[in-house]
């Protein structure tokens, strides 16, 4: 006697689709066949879709971000608009802050998920203070006891590492088998940048976008593949915006180095047009690397193509519009460097590439599926993640492939007040999500509740050790 059985639908993974029903049983997937029988609970999904629930490896929930800004997103309101949205794990940041352990930064980060979670969690680290005792004792640790990742910013005053210390960051990588997430852009060019715009005057949104052009990012990019070179280790790019950026991965890989691509749906469907808004109304677009030009939208497409890419992510960091709290604090209204970067997007980065990439021919469906899904679990050590096979947990979207909807906020789970993507027609929805054998949504409505959602201890990378042992 099976927990669920999921009939008449159609598989998809990253390697097939095949028509097959699913048995679930105690959280795990346990029979793909045909003619499946005996179960408390049968889902139809004829006409249907049945795929791994979605991981968004690139989230930011709660984190704390200065000058009385507070994101809108908590853990619950977080990880439900990640659920609707198709998302069964998601990844978010724990931000060490300037002289603060990592151990006491997961304290906090726990404390705020633990007990709230729609989905499974599993935490990245951000180091901003890589002291000795950080890079010596905490992190290697922390690798030890299920963290294996973390980002490091090349811009951002107060997160920003200086290249000793990216090299000495990537060096804990390589002698422990973490691995290591960049944010390309470099601090310096767009400071000098951000002086020559404020001194003319010229600071409305539409000025994030001209201080942080393709140059700071090519630049930052090349370098951090170049740092990663000479400690020799692996390395992931993350939120990639442009042709340019694109190149130096390809260039790095022809050089046959372990380089991951990460893009994120703001690069393939919005523009700095957007950040031109009236009444400050680009604010709304203001995240960084920022949305470039129709071009590089399409230099995007091809890097997801032709496999530069690997990670479709949401870089979901949201803020309310809105909101002395948010991108229009008092501080925010009077220059573009004061609002706060970064888009909500956890909900609607799956139907996005589905119906901009599968829909309309760009991409098939198990490419979708990896590029959602299964390379996130795989690179970043979610080992029974990420799949439709027997022994993985019991993490399934059931699309309708048919479902025509267009993108509105009202109709979304997040805390922010609007969505960047308001407007898109999208072809292409999730309507039933099961979490770990549990039918979080089904048909669209919610039945799962917060606590469902667990923590994830990860394993290293499949990049870094032996996937046979
Ligand atoms: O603007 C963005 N992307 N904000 C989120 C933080 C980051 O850099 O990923
Ligand atoms: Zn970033
Ligand atoms: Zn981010």
């Amino acid at each position: 006697m099976f927990d669920i059985i999921i009939r008449n639908g159609t598989v998809a993974t990253a390697s097939d689709i095949f028509k097959a029903d699913v048995a679930v049983l105690d959280g795990r997937i346990v029979q793909i066949g045909e003619g499946l029988a005996d179960a408390a609970r049968v889902i139809d999904a004829a006409g249907r879709l049945v795929v791994p629930g979605g991981i968004d490896s690139h989230v930011h929930l709660s984190q704390p971000s200065g000058n009385g800004i507070v994101m809108a997103d908590d853990f619950e309101s977080g990880t439900r608009s990640a659920l609707f949205g198709g998302n069964t794990t998601i990844l978010p940041f724990c931000l060490q802050e300037k002289g603060q352990s990592l151990r006491e930064a997961l304290r906090g980060y726990h404390a705020l998920a633990d007990g709230n979670c729609y989905t499974d969690v599993s935490f990245h680290l951000i180091v901003s203070d890589p002291s000795p005792t950080v890079l010596g004792q905490e992190l290697p640790a922390l690798v030890a006891d299920g963290y294996p990742s973390f980002k490091v910013f090349m811009t951002y005053e107060g997160l920003r590492l200086n290249d000793a210390q990216i090299l000495q960051t990537m060096d804990v990588a390589r002698r422990t088998g973490a691995l290591v997430m960049v944010h390309c852009e470099n601090e310096d060019a767009i400071r000098y940048l951000i002086g020559q715009h404020e001194a003319a005057g010229d600071v409305a949104p539409k000025a994030h976008a001209t201080t942080r052009p393709v140059v700071v990012e090519r630049e930052a990019t090349h370098r951090a593949l170049s740092l990663a070179e000479v400690v020799d280790v692996p390395v992931v790019i993350v939120h990639v915006s442009n042709g340019a950026a694109i190149e130096e991965i390809r260039a790095a890989r022809a050089r046959g180095r372990k380089v991951i691509g990460e893009t994120c749906p703001q690069y393939l469907t919005l523009t700095a047009d957007s950040l031109e808004g009236m009444d400050w109304e680009g604010a709304k677009f203001v995240c960084s690397p920022p949305p470039r030009d129709e071009a590089e939208q399409a230099n995007c497409w091809r890097g997801i193509e032709t496999g530069v890419f690997d990670l479709f992510s949401s870089d979901h960091c949201p803020f309310r519009y809105d909101d002395s709290k948010g991108k229009l604090n008092p501080k925010g209204k009077t220059s573009f460097r004061h609002i706060p970067n970064g888009i909500p997007g956890v909900e609607t980065r799956l139907p996005i590439l589905f119906s901009e990439g599968v829909m309309k021919g760009r991409i098939d469906l198990s490419r979708f599926v990896a590029l959602t899904a299964t390379n996130h679990a795989r690179i970043y050590g979610l080992e029974t993640k990420g799949s439709i096979a027997v022994g993985m947990d019991a993490d399934i979207a059931i699309w309708d492939p048919n479902i025509t909807r267009t993108i509105r906020h009202a109709d979304l789970h997040d805390g922010a007040d609007y969505s960047p993507y308001e407007g898109i027609n999208v072809t292409g929805w999730p309507t039933t999500v099961i979490l770990g054998g549990k039918v979080m949504i089904q048909d669209g409505e919610l039945l799962g509740q917060k606590g469902d959602g667990r923590y994830r201890s990860r394993s290293l990378s499949g990049l870094t050790r032996p996937s046979v042992s």
